[in-house]
């Protein structure tokens, strides 16, 4: 039984109708980290809003692991370079594209599901003076809506764990990469032996769906025809970043709790502790892929 309101259903006839991808945007709307709360970090800064920067805002937008460290790692694998047009897939409020655009000069389209995500990136890189390099438009990552071959790197941090169906998602990726286009992504994954309860509690708790493993994308990609460049094992350093994080969250309680309630504050906690757990205890994993498409 999905954990949404009563009747709630996005209404936009182009948006999913799988449950949980709805439950996915049910989530996000309510999460810790939003526009407002981004806005409201940087004015307790002391910084007025017309003096806003990336730089300002990188401290605080980045809804992935390793913050903009993360994104440089990434960049240096995918040898981002000014001309490149990337898709960031799943661009929540949009940091990593900014951070891409601002430090590269490249072209960012960012793509997300979460009307709300859209809306706060859209404000936030406004803020920042990048709305010439960067937009965001809502959208399904498994029916990107996107010209074939549209792009030359595809990029994304921490989201596909949402997304049911990675075969289809993979493969219509590869089908908008320009040849010799690169996809270069960072993704929760599990060992081979995710017990049933443990994924239903994931679900509920965080919303992840069909959580792969290594061998799952490695045969995803192949047969989407992307090669395999490099995979790189993360599950030591995101095992100490949830632990941070984990207690990051609980630092902000009095903030999460005036915005959003003591109960969703305890129900995202108790998610919170089960999956850091999981990650503690060499269930979950996380790496880094970077393929390519051929010439
Ligand atoms: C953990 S956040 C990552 C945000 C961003 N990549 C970052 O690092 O700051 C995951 C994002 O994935 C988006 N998402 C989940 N399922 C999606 C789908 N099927 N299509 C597009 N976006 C999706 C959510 O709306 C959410 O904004």
């Amino acid at each position: 039984m999905l954990d949404t309101p009563k009747g709630y259903r996005n209404q936009d006839p182009r948006m999913p109708t799988d449950p949980r991808l709805q439950a996915v945007e049910h989530f996000y709307d309510f999460h810790p980290i939003s526009a407002r709360q981004i806005f409201d970090a940087v004015a307790a800064r002391g910084i007025a809003r017309e003096q806003i920067t990336e730089e300002v805002l990188q401290l605080h937008d980045q809804d992935h692991y390793g913050g903009t460290a993360a994104v440089d790692r990434l960049m240096a694998q995918a040898q981002v370079v000014a001309a490149d047009q990337v898709l960031d897939l799943c661009s929540g409020l949009g940091g990593p594209a900014r951070y891409l655009a601002w430090k590269t000069g490249c072209r960012v389209t960012g793509l997300d599901l979460t009307a709300s995500r859209v809306e706060g990136a859209t404000e936030l890189t406004r803020a920042a003076g990048l709305s010439d390099r960067v937009h965001f438009e809502q959208g399904n990552a498994l029916a990107l809506p996107f010209a074939d071959a549209s792009f030359t790197l595809a990029i994304s941090q921490e989201a596909f764990a949402h997304i049911p169906d990675k075969p289809r998602l993979v493969a219509g990726i590869a089908r908008v990469l320009r040849p010799d286009g690169r996809l270069v992504f960072s993704d929760i994954l599990h060992r081979g032996a995710l017990a049933a309860d443990d994924a239903r509690r994931l679900f509920d708790g965080m919303r992840f769906s069909e959580i792969a493993t290594e061998v799952d994308y490695r045969r995803w990609l192949r047969d989407a025809g992307l090669s395999m460049v490099q995979v790189i094992d993360l599950s030591d350093e995101w095992t100490r970043i949830l632990v941070e994080r984990h207690a990051m969250y609980r630092s902000l309680q009095a903030q999460t709790v005036a915005r959003l309630g003591q109960a969703h504050f305890d129900r995202y906690d108790q998610a919170y502790e089960h999956f850091v757990g999981l990650y503690r205890s060499g269930v979950l994993t996380g790496a880094l892929f970077h393929a390519q498409h051929p010439a």
